[in-house]
Formats: C-alpha cells, structure tokens, sequence
C-alpha cells in the first residue's frame, strides 16, 4: 500500500511528541497500520521558534494551507478557534481525514467539521481533546452507544487539579502552582482557559453531546472557574475532611413537563475524602460515567501532558490510516452524526 500523507499542525507539547513518535516509531506504526504513516510536514507560526523537542528542519513551515493541500490525513494541535477552524474545513473539502485535540473547537464548532466531513465521506477524530490519554470519547461514543447514559461526573482540567491538589497537600498558592503546571506542560498557552473553566467547559460540552446524543452549545454550559477559591476554603474543607475539586457534571434530569433534559456545568466542589473523586492528584484525570444497563465506569487516567497526550491523538491517527489501507468505513471512528439518535427537545443549564 503506499504511504499515507500525514501533514501535523503545531508543535508544541503534544505537536512536537507526536512529531517524535511519528519518527522514531515509523516501522512499528507502518506495520500496524499496513502500510507507512508519511510525516509530510509540521506546520507551526514560527519555524525558527526554540523548541523542547528537536524536529527536523526540513519538515518545519509556516503555510499551513500549502501543507493541508496535499495530505490524506491532517493532525490539528494548534488549539484556537482560527487559523484552526478555517485549516480543517479547508481539509475535509478535498477528502482528507482529521484528527484534533482540540477541545475548544470541536465544542464551539464540532457540527460544522462533522457535517463537512459526512459530505465527502471523510471523519473527523477528536480522542485526545478530553481527558488527554484516557480512551472516553470512543467508549461513550461506541461502547455505550446502546445503553442510556444518565450522568457523566469528572475531573477533566489537569492544570486546575494539579493547582487545588497542591494547594491542598503543600499550601501553594493558586500563582505558584499554575506556574508549577505550566512548566509542566499541562496549562494551555492563555491559562486563563484552564482557571476560569472554559477548558473543562469545552470538554463538558463535548461529553454532554455524545452521552446525550443531542448538541450542547458551548455557552448552555454553567461555568465557574477556581480563582474564587481561597487558602481559607481549603483550609475549612481540609477542617471537615474534604477535598476542593474542579468537577464537570453532565446529566439527564427530568424536566417539569416531563421530557428529558441535558443539564451541563462545570464548578468547584467540595467533596467528602473518601469520594473516589478526591483521591485524584497532581494533574490526573478521571471521569464517572453512570449508564441504565452498565451501572457505574470509571475512566481514570493522566489528563494533560505532551507524550500523554500524545498518545490519544496517535491512537486516532492509527485508526484513520487503517481506514485509509482497508479502503472503507472499517473502524469506525468518533463523529457524533453516525448515531442517529433523536436529541433532546431541550438543552438546560442549570447550577
Ligand atoms: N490545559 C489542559 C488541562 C490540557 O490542564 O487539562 C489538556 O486538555
């Protein structure tokens, strides 16, 4: 089979592990695949940027259009609405497949990219844009796609919880541990993203819409960041044995009429320590999810990371190409369209 054309967007974090992975596992993902994985170029802003991660000079450009012109599969890490956006319709328009992390896209905007994709044939795959590497898009979206979902419970912002965990177990101050993420690799490029909960909003909008079958707009989500939480609050939480989280709750609730809602928001709790939700540290992730037949899972995993990161979004990758080789749907990968389940007749947000 001959090569498939992979053109990667960004090179940060995760961009720049994917970029390495791509390279240096190229015979073992050839022959997984069944045929090799063409890493064609990397698109970034800046080629002469300093960068963690050494990648060749020769694959580095700033015309993104030019690189998404010629590929089969497109990889978005740039995170951001535009160029982004304007990047993956361009992509989808001439066939190719898309593979993101990018949460903030696919909640304001999944639909668009979706029906763009559904028109010629080609899928848009986002496993990586919740939970970093825990698999739950595909599990929500496939695995439980014949149960009923009730509720979706979790923790889905790393650098939130890497900041109240190490305000809980060291007394850091909210500055000091976001500075502590963000050397990490876990705090997006704005970390006002990450604090103010828009990025755990984005991923409760995204959960919502597969657990629910139905779309979320991004803006029904109730939001409430950490930075009202002072070292008083988790002093007093500590004082009564419980733990401060950021949490994302997603769940079906009876509406007065008697028709079914989705209600969506994302706040800071305090729970009980023994709440398996409070043994969640550093910046890990876990999602609870609550189905009428399956009863409760547990998805627990690291959230945030280049190479963790990185490791979903080749999963997706994968997936893709094995499409590509066995010349069909094969695998089926995440799009919300292919359920054809009948949303919601309402969408509410409530505290
Ligand atoms: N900034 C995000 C987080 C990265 O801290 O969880 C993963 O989406």
């Amino acid at each position: 089979y001959r090569s498939l054309r992979i053109a990667l967007l960004g090179a940060g974090s995760v961009g720049s592990q994917v970029a390495r992975l791509l390279i240096e596992q190229q015979h073992e993902l050839a022959a997984r695949v069944g045929a090799p994985l063409e890493l064609v170029g990397i698109g970034v802003r800046d080629v002469d940027a300093k960068r963690d991660v050494e990648l060749p000079r020769e694959l580095l450009t700033d015309d993104l259009e030019t690189l998404v012109a010629g590929a089969d599969i497109v990889v978005e890490l740039l995170g951001g609405i535009e160029p982004a956006r304007t990047l993956l319709l361009e992509a989808l328009a001439a066939g190719a497949d898309v593979v993101t992390a990018n949460k903030a896209l696919v909640a304001a905007h999944g639909p668009e990219l979706f029906e763009a994709a559904a028109v010629v044939g080609a899928h848009v795959a986002y496993e990586a844009a919740v939970g970093g590497a825990i698999p739950i898009i595909r599990p929500l979206e496939q695995s439980l796609a014949g149960d009923r979902v009730t509720r979706v419970m979790g923790i889905v912002n790393g650098t939130t919880n890497f900041i109240l965990d190490r305000m809980h177990t060291e007394g850091s101050s909210l500055e000091d541990a976001l500075a502590t993420a963000t050397a990490l690799g876990y705090a997006e490029a704005d970390p006002t993203a990450d604090i103010e909960g828009f990025d755990a909003a984005s991923k409760a909008t995204i959960l919502a819409s597969l657990a629910f079958h139905t779309e979320v707009p991004a803006d029904q989500v109730h939001r409430e960041g950490i930075t009202g939480v002072t070292d008083a609050m988790v002093q007093q939480a500590e004082r009564g044995g419980r733990v401060l989280k950021l949490v994302a709750i997603c769940e079906r609730v009876a509406g007065e009429d008697g028709a079914d809602r989705v209600s969506a928001r994302v706040h800071p709790v305090s729970l009980p320590g023994t709440h398996p939700l409070a043994a969640v540290h550093e910046a890990m992730n876990a999602i609870f999810v609550t189905a009428e037949s399956a009863g409760d899972l547990m998805f627990y995993g690291a959230g945030a990371g280049g190479p963790e990161t990185a490791s979903a979004v080749l999963g997706d990758l994968v997936s893709m190409a094995r499409r590509h080789v066995a010349g069909g749907p094969g695998m089926p990968v995440s799009t919300h369209a292919n359920l054809g389940l009948a949303p919601f007749a309402d969408v509410l947000a409530r505290h």
